[in-house]
């Protein structure tokens, strides 16, 4: 017994020593580098320099496997950028366990400065662990007109073999987070709440990224849940439940004039899109330049109460701004396949498939959908999708038929307005291939 104690009390000692105070002199034993022991205070308006001088304690500590830590209690600050590289190359681990919040005002109070790009950045950094029990909150609601910033809460650039994990993220007034070239990232466990009616709040993008996880996950915001940009290799979405929202998006691509850079290899699988405006999409903007977005799979996803359940939209144009309007996308997107997509659509409309008049989609397979749509009979609308989504639907009867004017849609290349509707007398069923 008094061994135990004895061995609690050390245990204890150790606990503190490793928690307390920041590194100095010659004893570099602490490797918690606590954000409070630099000065960082609840009722500080801008603690973005306190944020600064932990982080470069900890990333410059030669203890090895330090901590950046926000302890509970809620903490403002201004745009901050955590750059790499750090000693020994490898990145602190960042545990976040208190509530933080932008700085009021754009170039507002005590020098505070926000930006619209981003708030909080990590870049240049390599084995970079960001969890905690905490939020990141930024206060998108109490946003007042078109003068306040509204940067993405959360940056990862330039970042490799990162992981971020279970951290709450709510009201951002841009996207909630951003990966931006990184490679190998898992994003697992996190909460993500901004109200319906917020724009371009999307909830994880990914853009210039390979090898990216985003793992069991609940997202509801008022744009994409997920949305995979231009410059993507190797994403997978799996055990996200969505919604409010406009889905899981692999887009918008074409935005940019200059040569973007493909997207390829995205599966998103088991996931339940709830009450959004669209399910599964690929969206290309009208006049985009040529790209090619392939090998691209939905599959075990539950629709419920959702507006566009399945679509391709390569006239995607929000807010009809869109200089281009009237040109054709050069996006050539190929090698989709949706698989296993049940439930209801909000609407009469069960696929829409609306590609390019240039650039018909190719290789698009469609096996296993069992979608309702209320009272009605489900529609789908198909236009310049060339070849294979024929075999699709291949339920017995008048598929046959279906699949000729496909086909002909396809094939024949003719404008018939580049549009054809058709009517599905009940739930389109796909066998699988
Ligand atoms: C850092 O942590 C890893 C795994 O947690 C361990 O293998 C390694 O030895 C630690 N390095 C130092 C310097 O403590
Ligand atoms: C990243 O992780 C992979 C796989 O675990 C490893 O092979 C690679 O060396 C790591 N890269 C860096 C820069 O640490
Ligand atoms: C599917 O997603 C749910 C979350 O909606 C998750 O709990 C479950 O582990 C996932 N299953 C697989 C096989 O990935
Ligand atoms: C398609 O993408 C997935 C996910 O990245 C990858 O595992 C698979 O190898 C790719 N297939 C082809 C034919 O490129
Ligand atoms: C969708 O959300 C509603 C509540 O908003 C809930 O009752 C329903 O069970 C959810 N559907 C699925 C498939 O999770
Ligand atoms: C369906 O989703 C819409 C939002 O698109 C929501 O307003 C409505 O309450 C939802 N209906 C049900 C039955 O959950
Ligand atoms: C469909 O969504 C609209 C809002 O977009 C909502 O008002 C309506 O209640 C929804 N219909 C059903 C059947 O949930
Ligand atoms: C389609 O889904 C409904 C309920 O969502 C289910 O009752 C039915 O068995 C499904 N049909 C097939 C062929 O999977």
């Amino acid at each position: 017994m008094a061994s135990i104690f004895k061995g609690l009390i050390f245990y204890l000692a150790v606990v503190a020593l490793l928690s307390g105070g920041h590194a100095h002199g010659k004893n570099q034993a602490a490797r918690v580098y606590d954000v409070t022991k630099y000065g960082a205070a609840p009722s500080k308006g801008d603690n973005k320099d306190a944020f600064l001088a932990a982080w470069r304690a900890a990333c410059h500590s030669t203890a090895g496997n330090s901590t950046l830590l926000f302890p509970k209690g809620t903490f403002a600050a201004g745009a901050v950028q955590f750059e790499g590289p750090c000693k020994n190359g490898n990145a602190p681990a960042v545990v976040i366990d208190g509530v933080l919040q932008p700085c009021s005002g754009r170039g507002g109070g005590g020098g505070c400065q926000l930006s619209d790009d981003a708030w909080l950045t990590f870049s240049d950094l390599n084995n970079l662990l960001v969890t905690g029990a905490g939020t990141l909150d930024g206060q998108g609601h109490h946003q007042s007109g078109k003068a306040k910033a509204k940067p993405t809460t959360l940056v990862f650039e330039d970042v490799t073999n990162a992981t971020l994990r279970g951290l709450g993220l709510v009201n951002s007034r841009g996207f909630h987070v951003n990966f931006r070239r990184c490679t190998r990232v898992v994003a697992e466990g996190l909460g993500i709440h901004a109200p319906a009616a917020s724009r371009n709040t999307d909830g994880v993008h990914v853009g210039f990224s390979s090898h990216v996880r985003i793992l069991n996950s609940v997202i509801g915001t008022g744009d994409d849940c997920v949305s995979v940009g231009p410059g993507c290799t190797d994403v997978v979405v799996s055990g996200v439940i969505c919604g409010p929202g406009h889905g899981l998006s692999v887009g918008s691509l074409g935005k940019d004039d200059d040569g973007e850079q493909d997207v390829r290899g995205v599966v998103i699988k088991n996931c339940t899109v709830n009450g959004t405006t669209n399910g599964v999409r690929i969206k290309t903007w009208p006049g985009s330049p040529p790209s090619r977005a392939s090998n691209i799979t939905f599959q075990d996803i539950t629709m419920d109460n959702v507006s566009n359940p399945i679509i391709i939209d390569q006239r995607y144009c929000p807010h009809d701004h869109c200089a281009d309007a009237d040109k054709p996308s050069l996006v050539q997107i190929s090698d989709v396949t949706y698989r296993r997509i049940e439930g209801t659509s909000n609407s009469s409309l069960a696929v829409r498939l609306l590609c390019s008049e240039k650039r018909p989609c190719t290789g698009v397979r469609l096996d296993g959908i069992n979608l309702t749509c209320g009272g009605v009979p489900c529609r789908s609308e198909f236009s310049n999708v060339r070849g294979s989504v024929a075999q699709v639907l291949s339920s017995p009867g008048p598929a046959v038929q279906r699949e000729e004017a496909a086909d002909d849609v396809a094939s024949s290349g003719t404008e018939q307005l580049g549009r054809f509707t058709w009517w599905l007398p009940f739930t389109v069923r796909g066998r699988r291939v």
